[in-house]
């Protein structure tokens, strides 16, 4: 038996051994080892971010892209920094319908010239995005009080004109002359209650959809045609809807080059099996894959007020997984992957979920590289 003083030696030798190596660990936080959560630590701010490497663009076999609108392009800083990572662009919002359609026959295309000179000028692949979206809607024809036939008219005459305008616009690649701009959605965001009961479907009729491709096919033999949606990673009925759409398209010789998954998903759900699957059903399809605004949000249970290590830890691993399953697509079905911003504090879910405490983006907020774009890097490994 030991005695009551030998036990309380005992005692501290242990709480000895304890303290030194809790202080060994503590000093291990940026080790970014997968079973520290890093949390209560002062190194946790260190952690999150990274110095690259690589920038993704130069070890991608196919397209990186980002979203730009033309204050941004004249933000220096903004702008070295997209073009180090990035070699396509997207137009945020200013290349939707709201932004062009003035009027009948009025088109304002100034910003999406300048977004596609900006382009060209460095070598950048642009998407156009999107033309028929029922939350793009300008005023005036939200309000039209015309017959279905003239709706149409102005429909069939803003999409061929759109197209039209932006096909001018050449580049060389490969020692082939190419449109800067190389695809476009054409309906965005169909399956949902949204665009059921919007104005397009009403006066076009329900075959609006195969109507918006043909007349952008007439308008571009070249471009590559999308039909773009969210959540089609995480619901497969969702993602029935497009399957059956595109089988639809084919069996009528509708023309169809592609499905953009929007790809707005979250550190946490679906899992990354059922993302394998749904995208794979897409892939299935034949034809291009476009992750096309992709984020992932860590703060849905507005749990934390700063961006912790575990968090972005785990948005690392999802970053690496999502980018992954996109690496394994087939090269000849790649069209690209795009985020949907450059650092946390500019992207759209701070205002869509009224969450300014979120931390989608491969950046944060003072343009440090957050580990999220290492994740993003070993994908394309
Ligand atoms: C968002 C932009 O990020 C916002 O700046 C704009 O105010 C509204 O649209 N799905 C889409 C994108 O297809 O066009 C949306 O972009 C985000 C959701």
């Amino acid at each position: 038996m030991l005695s009551f003083n030998s036990m309380k030696v005992l005692k501290c030798f242990v709480i000895s051994i304890l303290i030194i190596s809790c202080s060994k660990d503590s000093d291990n936080v940026s080790d970014l080892t997968d079973n520290n959560n890093g949390s209560g630590n002062g190194n946790i701010t260190n952690s999150i971010t990274y110095q690259p490497e690589n920038y993704l663009k130069d070890i991608a076999n196919f397209p990186i892209g980002n979203v730009v609108s033309v204050n941004r392009l004249n933000n220096s800083q903004f702008t070295d920094i997209l073009k180090k990572d990035f070699n396509s662009i997207t137009a945020e919002w200013q290349m939707k319908m709201r932004s062009i359609f003035n009027g009948p026959d009025n088109y304002n295309f100034s910003h999406g010239n300048t977004i596609v000179n900006f382009a060209k000028n460095n070598n950048i692949r642009v998407f156009g995005h999107a033309l028929i979206w029922h939350e793009s809607i300008p005023d005036w024809l939200q309000s039209f009080q015309g017959s279905d036939e003239e709706f149409e008219e102005l429909i069939e005459n803003y999409i061929k004109a759109t197209v039209t305008h932006f096909a001018k616009e050449k580049t060389t690649i490969n020692g082939q002359e190419v449109s800067v701009v190389a695809g476009w959605d054409v309906v965005n965001e169909a399956f949902t209650t949204g665009a059921e009961n919007a104005i397009f479907r009403k006066k076009l009729g329900s075959d609006y959809v195969e109507k918006c491709f043909r007349w952008a096919r007439e308008a571009d033999p070249n471009v590559k045609l999308f039909y773009n949606d969210y959540s089609l990673e995480s619901n497969s009925n969702k993602t029935q809807n497009v399957i059956s759409l595109v089988n639809d398209f084919k069996s009528r010789n509708i023309p169809i080059d592609g499905i953009g998954l929007q790809m707005h998903t979250d550190y946490l759900n679906p899992s990354i099996s059922i993302i394998e699957a749904n995208v794979q059903s897409i892939i299935n399809l034949g034809l291009l894959v476009h992750f096309s605004e992709l984020d992932i949000t860590v703060n849905k249970d507005r749990a934390i007020t700063t961006l912790t290590y575990e968090r972005a830890r785990t948005q690392e691993l999802r970053f690496k997984d999502i980018v992954t399953i996109y690496s394994n697509i087939p090269n000849n079905q790649k069209f690209g992957i795009t985020m949907w911003g450059i650092k946390d504090d500019d992207s759209w879910l701070l205002n869509h979920h009224n969450n300014q405490n979120e931390y989608p983006l491969l950046m944060d907020k003072n343009y440090n590289y957050k580990i999220a774009h290492r994740g993003f890097a070993e994908g394309l490994k």
